[in-house]
């Protein structure tokens, strides 16, 4: 019987096989995608990053932005604001995807990043109603086949969970801008926190940045009580941080995870390919994610 139902899968998801899809044991990826069908979207919940996973990572040779880069605008900073944010991210960035650092050698290190821009952007004096035009006017885009993966979710009523380091008020008029803001999706981010004249005066909450979402999982799993019910866990994401995204779930059955390598692909390949169960390199897409999704629903 086992292997009826592996060839059965083997058939039903062709695009597994793809070259830039890499899994270290496919069976258990196929046998997780068969328990997750049988059990039903009642079962299910997604939780995804979202710069870099449900963005593109680049688009014609170019960088996409990442949140904090489509603030990166003259309406909203000045040059020397910009030359700054730069200067920190050419810096940063690097560490952020170094293979030969371990997560304990870059924490404090992701901390300074984000804590010296979110700085630079509160003396800035960034204005809310002025951030759809900066979005509008950015190179941010969502993955191809992002449609068909945020309505098939929405649709079978499956919770949404996006976990971003990146800005919460950006992200959400990002996907607001795409019509595909629906009830079905949650947030945690980091959120700006505006005064009564609408300009940006403190970040709310706590700091959340690529490698400390486990703590950010764990704080915000008491609001998010219909996750608790559902068992079953797909789960996306760019960074090996986003890895304890799903650490606030409890009573967890199932749990597959994707892992897009974006960058440093030969350096990162084996490291990616021993934490994600599957990892898909280059792939500027949603095709896998909603091929599964499309078995699983
Ligand atoms: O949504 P996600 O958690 O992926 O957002 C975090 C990403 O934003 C990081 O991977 C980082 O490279 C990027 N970032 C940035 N500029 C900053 C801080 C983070 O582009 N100042
Ligand atoms: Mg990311």
């Amino acid at each position: 019987a086992l292997a009826i139902w592996h060839q059965l899968i083997k058939n039903e998801i062709p695009e597994l096989s793809k070259h830039s899809v890499l899994m270290k044991e496919r069976s258990r990826v196929e046998e997780t995608i068969y328990n997750m069908q049988r059990a039903g979207p009642g079962s299910l919940q997604v939780i995804s990053d979202f710069d870099m996973t449900l963005t593109r990572f680049a688009y014609k040779g170019r960088r996409v932005p990442t949140t904090h880069n489509i603030l990166d605008n003259r309406l909203l900073i000045d040059e020397q604001c910009m030359k700054k944010i730069k200067e920190l991210l050419n810096k940063y960035y690097p560490i952020e995807i170094d293979a030969r650092l371990t997560i304990e050698e870059k924490l404090p290190l992701m901390v300074e990043w984000w804590t010296k821009v979110h700085e630079l952007l509160i003396e800035q004096k960034i204005k809310k109603d002025m951030l759809a035009q900066a979005v509008r006017e950015s190179r941010s885009m969502l993955r191809e086949g992002y449609k068909v993966f945020f309505d098939l979710l929405s649709d079978l009523q499956v919770p949404l969970l996006i976990f971003s380091a990146g800005i919460g008020d950006v992200l959400e008029e990002v996907i607001r801008q795409n019509q595909v803001f629906h009830p079905n999706v949650n947030i945690i981010s980091n959120y700006m926190d505006f005064d009564h004249a609408g300009v940006l005066q403190a970040f709310k909450g706590q700091l959340i940045h690529t490698f400390n979402k486990r703590e950010g999982a764990l704080s915000h799993a008491a609001h998010l009580t219909e996750l608790k019910e559902r068992p079953n866990v797909l789960l996306l994401g760019d960074s090996l941080g986003d890895l304890t995204m799903a650490d606030g779930a409890s009573n967890v059955q199932n749990i597959l995870t994707i892992g897009f390598l974006n960058d440093q692909v030969e350096e990162r390949k084996e490291l990616y390919v021993n934490s994600f169960d599957i990892v898909l390199v280059k792939d500027e897409t949603l095709e896998i994610p909603n091929a599964i999704l499309k078995n699983i629903l």
